[in-house]
């Protein structure tokens, strides 16, 4: 039987009259990296708040590792490393300064105190940077000492909120090699993303999150397969098409088409999901053609999580990150 280390069931949270968390229920294995998967809204904040002992839900229940969070928060705070979304570290101290603000805030003992920092400098690849004060690290070397922090105590279960957001293509690589070195040493990982590179790239398993619901669950690839059909993605020269009109008239063409299910316009790119790409290229170039819309590339692929989510919440990821800018 695999050991569960976070379970919660029916979490409901309303902040006035909205529902940030509208009954969510997961499992989490130990020794694996589970997604929650959303765009941003979706309630994943909310869910990792709660899981900290920092917002009580108003129903249902959450454990980690058999511990009752809102029963006996001090027992599950112990269990728990948390790096929140935002940076949380003190521009004027040291990086090393910090960690040891920290080890103390944990109650590490004097003996095991710099030989823990050490260690986790190590593991987030901090070294040489120990004596840099925080205001002058780029930010992703901010993140790492963040991170850094929220492993200080060694704890069986690491909860990251979007720990990538904003960083450079260098430092999430970092970060995420840095996740997987978590895994490796059993520690179960609880992750919020919007990002569907990382879920996938990440996650043993995802819950996608929309509105205070989970849509579905499971492992990036199988969510994937059970999608019939190939996704093309056309892409057209911005230069060529005033607001957006060629993509339009394009896109309402194509809806007429009998291999056609359906159709996502996101700025320059259109995604059009068919039955079979060898059946529908074809009548989409000759569409194309015939409205003399020039084409800078076009794609095919199976399914995405991108398209795992427009299925299971019946509206595109994209329209959502749109309106947050
Ligand atoms: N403290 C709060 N007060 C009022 N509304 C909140 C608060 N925290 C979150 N919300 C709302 O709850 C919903 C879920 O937010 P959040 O959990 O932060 O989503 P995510 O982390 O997925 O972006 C959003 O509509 C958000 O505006
Ligand atoms: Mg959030």
């Amino acid at each position: 039987m695999p050991e569960i280390m976070i379970r919660a069931e029916k979490l409901r949270k309303k902040y006035g009259q909205i529902a940030a968390l509208d009954g969510i229920s997961l499992e989490v294995e130990r020794g694996t990296i589970f997604g929650l998967l959303g765009p941003n809204g979706a309630g994943k904040t909310t869910a990792v708040k709660i899981l900290t002992t920092l917002v009580r839900p108003d129903e249902g229940k959450v454990e980690v590792a058999g511990t009752d969070v809102v029963g006996d928060p001090v027992r599950a705070r112990r269990l728990i490393g948390y790096v929140p979304q935002e940076l949380t570290v003190d521009p004027y101290l040291t990086v090393r300064e910090h960690l040891r603000y920290y080890a103390d805030l944990y109650h590490l003992s004097p003996a095991l105190k710099d030989s823990t920092i050490r260690e986790v400098v190590a593991l987030v690849a901090l070294a040489g940077y120990e004596d840099r004060r925080v205001r002058h690290l780029s930010g992703g070397t901010k993140k790492k000492l963040d991170l850094a922090c929220g492993l200080l105590h060694r704890p069986p279960v690491i909860i990251l909120d979007e720990p990538s957001l904003g960083l450079d293509v260098q430092v999430r690589r970092d970060v995420w090699s840095y996740i997987l070195r978590l895994k490796e040493q059993r520690t179960t990982v609880f992750l919020c993303t919007n990002y569907m590179d990382e879920a996938e790239r990440l996650c043993d398993v995802v819950s996608i999150i929309d509105h205070g619901r989970i849509a579905v669950t499971g492992a990036p690839a199988s969510l994937r397969s059970q999608l019939k059909g190939d996704v093309i993605s056309l892409r057209i020269a911005s230069s060529e098409d005033a607001q957006g009109g060629n993509l339009k008239t394009l896109e309402k063409s194509l809806s007429g088409l009998a291999i056609v299910q359906g159709t996502v316009r996101d700025g320059t790119e259109l995604k059009i999901y068919v039955d079979s790409n060898e059946i529908a290229l074809p009548q989409i170039l000759q569409s194309t053609a015939s409205l003399s819309i020039p084409i800078r590339s076009i794609t095919y692929s199976r399914p995405g999580l991108d398209e795992v989510f427009l299925h299971y919440t019946g509206h595109p990821f994209a329209e959502e990150r749109e309106k947050d800018g």
